[in-house]
């Protein structure tokens, strides 16, 4: 059954967006480079793809391969996420937020055995948002409430990095940088909620809050590399792309990678004529809120 989502958040998500606009400044500004660290390891780009599912996530991997990108995949069978660990793409691999923590715990064991670069549980899938119960999915079954406790045990299981997306709100990221959460993903997951507070608007925010010692990647409604750049310039390290890449992919992995390509390549653009010489001097003086 399809999620329920709302289109209204789309629409309120865009014009956040929209809502900012670029001030360049090109006097002794250079080609920017758009090389970005996640984790311990240098990638080509911040664009990656986001944590999808229910598509051929081996084939959709190649897309990272062809862009040196690290590889995010939604869930999916354990032996799907060990097919692609073993093609060697760095890879981000995902569990819903499941009743059962002990099965969360394997499965980071697992994937951590078996090289992957960070372990992502979306917490916006707890509840079923039709009917306000814990979800349970007819595919990935049981889903069940998450304390920070469980985060920690999470964080505790291995050495993966420990990633939480469907925040949105500073108290929560906050209790994930305290439980040792590495990185979030600021997301209403395509609008799961009617009137979700754009993430852009949370960015700023939740950097604030939580600092310099976590990655925050930003999500929803990226649909250029100037999307892109506003939400680094706001506080992201990176950004993930959902639908327009599922739309590509139809026609392959080449086609979900020019798409990955075309971002980054609009992203040096904004970054290269606000005088941003590389992701960790983004101009922040460079967006300005209309
Ligand atoms: C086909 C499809 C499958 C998805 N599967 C997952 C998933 O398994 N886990 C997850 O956290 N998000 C999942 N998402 C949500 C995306 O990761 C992302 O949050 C969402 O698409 C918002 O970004 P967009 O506006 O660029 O599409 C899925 C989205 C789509 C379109």
């Amino acid at each position: 059954m399809a999620l329920k989502t709302y289109r209204l958040t789309d629409e309120l998500t865009r014009r956040e967006f929209d809502s900012y606009c670029i001030i360049p400044s090109y006097i002794g500004a250079e080609e920017a480079s758009v090389k970005a660290e996640y984790f311990g390891e240098v990638y080509d780009s911040p664009v990656m793809i986001s944590t999808l599912s229910g598509l051929d996530n081996v084939s959709l991997s190649k897309a990272a391969v062809m862009t040196n990108t690290l590889d995010w995949n939604g869930v999916m069978p354990v032996e799907t996420g060990l097919a692609i660990l073993e093609t060697g793409v760095p890879t981000i691999l995902s569990s819903k937020p499941l009743a059962d923590l002990d099965r969360i715990l394997e499965m980071i064991r697992l994937y951590a055995e078996h090289g992957a670069k960070g372990f992502v549980m979306d917490a916006d899938f707890i509840f079923d948002n039709t009917t306000g119960y814990y979800r349970n999915h007819e595919k990935f079954g049981q889903m069940g409430r998450k304390t920070a406790d469980d985060l920690k045990a999470m964080v505790n299981a291995s050495s993966l990095p420990i990633i939480i997306k469907g925040i949105l709100g500073v108290p929560d990221a906050l209790a994930c940088r305290e439980a040792g959460v590495k990185g979030i993903v600021v997301s209403h997951h395509m609008g799961v909620m009617e009137t979700a507070v754009p993430p852009l608007r949370m960015i700023p925010l939740i950097r604030q809050a939580v600092g310099d010692d976590m990655y925050i990647f930003a999500d929803c409604g990226i649909r250029s590399g100037c999307d892109v750049f506003k939400a680094l310039a706001l506080g992201a390290d990176g950004a993930l792309v959902g639908r327009p890449l599922v739309e590509a992919f139809a026609k392959g992995p080449e086609a979900a990678a020019e798409i990955l390509n075309r971002y980054t390549n609009e992203l040096r653009y904004y970054m290269s004529i606000t005088g941003s010489c590389d992701i960790q001097h983004i101009n922040r003086e460079a967006v300005m809120k209309l």
